[in-house]
């Protein structure tokens, strides 16, 4: 490995602007992430031609993979900046990283792009408790052990948009709600304090956008940074979808 590693950057300087490349050098440190190559790139914003040049613009907040503000193409890959070693990038190729901003979200500049249509998803589903005051009303429901651990993992999700990047499915121009959001209504349905509402997220999953959309290539469970069971989520989520629209017909 030689002492420095080439970052190429695909920027952008508006939503409407055209994209270019510029790549610069930076000195290889230990534990050194991707992050720390746009603080230091920053810090110093001068191309390896040797011209100077605006820094590079990226999202980041808890820096330990756990917000997932930090996500993009890295390598071709989806993941997490922060969680990106230059030297396990570089164990196996020239040393030069390519640094790109996800394809599925609109982007605001170089690498941030606006994740709101997640979150919107997450609205659509109804991905929360619903509560009508903070009075102590006495224990809630029991959760038996077992629900408790095949529900647990769904609710590592950190809204990165990984699985939505990778989903031939959720594009740019559609409306499918994708893994993240159908697996937190999977996880809102099967709680026993918000089961409750599980019809009105059942609509959503049965509405156009909805669990019909998938189309099962499962590319989302492959780059899940948190392991998520996401083709068990969307099979549970075909199955409610299933009886909901069973009750329909039956008018219950
Ligand atoms: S199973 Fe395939 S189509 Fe369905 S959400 Fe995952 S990647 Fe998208
Ligand atoms: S399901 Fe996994 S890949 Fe998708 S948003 Fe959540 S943490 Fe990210
Ligand atoms: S900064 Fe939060 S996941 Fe990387």
């Amino acid at each position: 490995m030689g002492k420095t590693v080439t970052i190429a950057v695909q920027r952008r300087d508006r939503p409407d602007a055209s994209d270019r490349w510029e790549e610069f050098e930076i000195p290889r440190e230990s534990g050194l992430n991707i992050t720390g190559c746009l603080q230091r790139i920053a810090a110093h914003p001068v191309t390896v031609e040797g011209t100077k040049t605006t820094p590079v613009s990226y999202d980041a907040c808890c820096l330990e993979e756990v917000c997932g503000a930090c996500t993009m193409v890295i390598n071709g890959r989806v993941r997490q900046a922060c969680s990106a070693l230059v030297d396990e990038l570089t164990e196996h190729s020239s040393g030069k990283i390519t640094l790109e901003p996800m394809s599925k979200f609109p982007v605001v500049r170089d690498l941030v792009v606006n994740r709101q249509r997640m979150f919107d998803s997450l609205t659509r589903v109804r991905a929360w408790v619903p509560v009508d005051g903070y009075f102590d009303r006495g224990p809630g429901p029991q959760e038996s052990q077992e629900a408790q651990e095949a529900d647990y993992p769904l609710s590592r999700c950190m809204s990165c948009g990984c699985c939505l990047e990778a989903c031939p499915q959720f594009t740019l121009t559609n409306d499918f709600l994708g893994a993240a959001a159908i697996s937190q209504a999977v996880l809102f349905n099967s709680h026993p304090v918000a089961t409750f509402e599980s019809g009105k997220r059942n609509e959503a999953l049965v509405a156009p956008g909805g669990i019909a959309d998938c189309g099962n290539a499962q590319m989302c469970v492959k780059v899940c940074p948190k392991d998520i069971p996401l083709t068990d989520s969307i099979a549970r989520a075909g199955r409610m979808a299933t009886v909901h629209t069973i009750k329909n017909w039956l008018g219950r």
